[in-house]
């Protein structure tokens, strides 16, 4: 497996691009199953996550291309199967993005459940309820979720969970309901640019979706998909990574292409702790100083700060002398970033869904595992602050989400070096136990 070997300490200075969202990405390329004609996207990121979504699409039939100026084609016209295995499935939770395009295609989705995740309790309760207002019927066999309808029906249905609306599952319901008959209402739905990005994608593949970007979204159902060719919103998250990086290192960066109108809680939160940023509409010019102060920070749904940012604002409240507290309700066991930075000297308690840190006046290098996407990017932020050399593991981790990460850290001065620890990536072995699956039809 590769890990990372940083030596702490650099200024970052310079300038940096922002690639294609991945989570933009990952349900639209999957939404191209249910389109009888030929999707091409631009500014899709070149990460596992998505050529594990490229592998999904062609083990279920859609022919997927790189073309050589970076764009892909997806043409899945003649896709018969509607099968999404556990093999696939499980490397990525995103991969039951497939479940509402079949469905809404075929008729029938058989999709297997994606299994535990390091981030927390993840179920998919919400999107099976949604897919069942719709009119299918929905059961579990032998680890997989099969669905089946006629045709679905438009439908009034409120996708709010325990943790907020759900974001791929808004995604979900809004192709199903696009292909639906009659007209549909999807109450307390996600409101994230990635949402607002996919039903753009759909309307210009000629689905009428109104109110993407608040939480009420009205879809009046259409019966065919047709060709289209969508680029991809950039990155927020990507962009906030990086702002940190400049900010925990009191660098002076510029990034370019950033979604700058997406990222107006990030942005204010790093003015909380005094970095000042000048925004212009795609530029962010971070010029951080050592002048900076404790926070008490939220993650919260958007427009609130996004959850994918709690691990790198925890890094750099690490690094700033006094008391911070951040506080995750999206998902609130999301912590397990938390005792590596106490490797490093951090000094951070969890309570409950939160994390209480008091600055520490420099980390220190250590070896440490990452545990998931976006922890992994915490820990290089963390590294590049710390004294010495800091060896972070596993960092495939953090392949699935940043393209080029060390490349563009070390384009700024950072000093980030790939190698191999000779050991491999254990495979889990697929889950046999019995699994219970509720779900409620609403009316
Ligand atoms: C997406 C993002 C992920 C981000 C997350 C929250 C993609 C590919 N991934 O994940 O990077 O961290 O949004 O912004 O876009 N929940 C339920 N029942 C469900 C679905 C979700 O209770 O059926 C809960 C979750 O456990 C969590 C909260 O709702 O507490 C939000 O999850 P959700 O928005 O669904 O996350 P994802 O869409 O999987």
């Amino acid at each position: 497996m590769d890990m990372f070997c940083v030596e702490g300490g650099h200024v970052l200075h310079g300038t940096v691009r922002i690639n294609g969202s991945k989570n933009a990405s990952l349900p639209i390329l999957a939404a191209a199953l249910a389109i009888e004609g030929e999707v091409t996207l631009e500014q899709v990121p070149q990460l596992q996550d998505v050529a594990t979504m490229r592998q999904l699409l062609q083990s279920i039939g859609a022919v997927v291309e790189l073309l050589d100026d970076g764009n892909i084609r997806v043409d899945a016209r003649h896709v018969r199967s509607s099968v999404a295995p556990y093999e696939l499935v499980r490397q990525m939770r995103a991969s039951v993005c497939v479940l509402g395009p079949l469905l809404a295609r075929f008729g029938t989705a058989r999709v297997s459940l994606p299994g535990g995740c390091n981030i927390g309790h993840r179920p998919i309760d919400l999107h099976l309820r949604g897919l069942a207002a719709l009119g299918a019927d929905i059961r579990l066999e032998a680890g997989y979720i099969v669905a089946e309808c006629s045709r679905l029906r438009g439908a009034d249905l409120d996708l709010c969970g325990p943790h907020g609306p759900t974001v791929t599952g808004t995604c979900n319901v809004i192709i199903a309901a696009s292909l639906a008959q009659g007209r549909s209402i999807i109450r307390s739905a996600a409101k994230e640019p990635e949402v607002q990005d996919f039903a753009r994608f759909l309307n210009a593949a000629g689905a009428r979706i109104s109110g993407a970007g608040t939480s009420i979204v009205e879809i009046e159902g259409v019966d065919q998909l047709h060709d289209v060719r969508h680029t991809v919103i950039p990155d927020r998250i990507e962009a906030a990574t990086l702002a940190i990086a400049a900010a925990i290192t009191y660098g002076d960066v510029i990034i370019r292409n950033a979604p700058t109108t997406h990222m107006t809680c990030v942005l204010n939160a790093l003015n909380l702790i005094g970095i000042p940023i000048d925004a212009t509409h795609d530029t962010l010019h971070i010029r951080a100083s050592s002048m900076q102060r404790p926070a008490r920070l939220t993650a919260e749904p958007y427009p609130g700060l996004p959850t994918d940012c709690q691990a790198q604002f925890m890094a750099l409240l690490s690094t700033i002398a006094g008391e911070s507290q951040i506080t995750d309700t999206v998902f609130p066991e999301r912590f397990m970033h938390a005792a590596e930075l106490v490797r490093m000297g951090a000094d951070i308690r969890i309570q409950s869904n939160s994390a209480v840190i008091h600055g520490v006046a420099r980390l220190s290098a250590a070896s440490v595992m990452a545990s998931d996407l976006r922890a992994s990017a915490a820990l290089v932020l963390a590294a590049l602050a710390a004294e010495g050399h800091t060896e972070i593991r596993r960092v495939y981790h953090l392949d699935r989400g940043y393209h080029a990460f060390e490349q563009k850290l070390n384009q700024l001065g950072a000093k980030i070096q790939r190698t191999n620890d000779g050991s491999q990536n254990i495979v889990p072995r697929p889950h046999s136990g019995p699994i219970s699956l509720s779900i409620s039809r609403q009316a």
